[in-house]
């Protein structure tokens, strides 16, 4: 890549970077949890690696209990200076070691006491992610190490979701739109989570303990029912994961500001009591979901997928009388 290109995909990831921080600095609830679990194991004998180091905080954080050895590794090169500066202004710069790069490719000697490991983002559940944990586990971690989070659980639940429709002005049909806005998931994030209503108890979807999975768990057709006295309330299942950051500590990420709560979105069954069932495909690309109630089989299962929108909308698209203009700039 050319000097240029580097400085305009560095400038375009800036804004991002820097929103997507200041949600992660101002999370009160993971920063005191996580911040209590690194203080329990951390000591003038350990050393420590923070993998998707983000701003730098938990590297610094190990830095200054005196652990003797601590590398950061992230991903993004515009979060490099901010992991810098931050070390500096604590006083910890040449104590801390920072590598720019994908934890997949990097090389590091040596084995780590501690790993600390947020590179989930939004996508805890992807597979590619858990690859990654689990290759940083066999690759990094020291025989007895503790690594954190080491253990995920994943929960589906029945909500109601509050509208967040601008109240209608206009006196206008768009219901082509919602049809297909209905097959995205949704991320609600800390400030949109009280839109969520729960109806129904939370049911495990997945559990992963990554000190002794060896490969991803499958994460097709995943499945959960509920009975429930008023499915017509119901219009989507809300995912979210338990961390556990130690066997004590433990985090649900409804409660955090900075990890989102999945939505799956479906249009509500015109049934009072009955059995609502789940059956999820987490998956970013080909992901699905279909919600039925088994307790009335003669109403039929809703299935959405953002491959159905897609193939939708393009159909229409070729139906859609219209002129188009080529762009002299645009190529081939
Ligand atoms: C949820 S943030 C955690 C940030 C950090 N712990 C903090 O509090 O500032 C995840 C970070 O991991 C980075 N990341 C994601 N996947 C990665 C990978 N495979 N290797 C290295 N960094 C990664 C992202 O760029 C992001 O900064």
């Amino acid at each position: 890549m050319k000097k240029k290109e580097r400085d305009e995909k560095f400038a375009a990831h800036m804004p991002g970077v820097l929103q997507y921080h200041r949600l992660m600095l101002g999370d009160a609830v993971r920063n005191r949890l996580l911040a209590k679990a690194i203080k329990q194991v951390v000591n003038e004998e350990t050393s420590f690696l923070d993998i998707g180091a983000g701003s730098g905080i938990w590297a610094i954080l190990a830095a200054k209990l005196g652990a003797k050895r601590v590398v950061a590794v992230e991903i993004e090169e515009a979060l490099i200076p901010f992991i810098y500066k931050h070390a500096q202004e604590n006083g910890v710069a040449n104590k801390i070691e920072i590598i720019h790069g994908r934890s997949d490719d990097v090389k590091i000697k040596g084995k780590f006491d501690v790993i600390v490991s947020e590179l989930f983002g939004g996508d805890a559940m992807g597979a590619e992610t858990i690859k990654s944990f689990i290759d940083l586990r066999t690759r990094f971690l020291a025989a007895d190490g503790v690594l954190m989070p080491h253990r995920l659980i994943s929960f589906a639940a029945p909500v109601h979701l509050r509208s967040d429709d601008v109240p209608a002005t206009l006196d206008f049909g768009t219901d082509f739109l919602r049809s297909v806005q209905l097959n995205y998931p949704i991320n609600l994030t800390a400030v949109e989570k009280n839109r969520a209503q729960y109806l129904g108890e939370p049911v495990p979807l997945v559990d992963i303990d990554f000190r002794n999975i060896d490969t991803p768990p499958p994460l097709a057709n995943l499945t959960a029912s509920w009975k429930l006295e008023d499915l017509s309330k119901v219009n989507a299942i809300a995912t979210f994961n338990r961390h556990y950051f130690t066997e004590k500590i433990q985090m649900d990420s409804r409660k955090s500001q900075s990890w989102g709560v999945g939505i799956y979105p479906f249009e509500p069954f015109a049934v009072k009591k009955g059995e609502l069932s789940l059956s999820l495909t987490i998956d970013a690309k080909q992901g699905n979901w279909t919600v039925a109630v088994p307790s009335n089989p003669e109403i039929r299962p809703q299935s959405y997928s953002p491959v159905f929108a897609f193939t939708r909308v393009r159909m229409s698209q070729q139906m859609t009388p219209h002129r188009k203009f080529k762009s002299p700039t645009t190529k081939k």
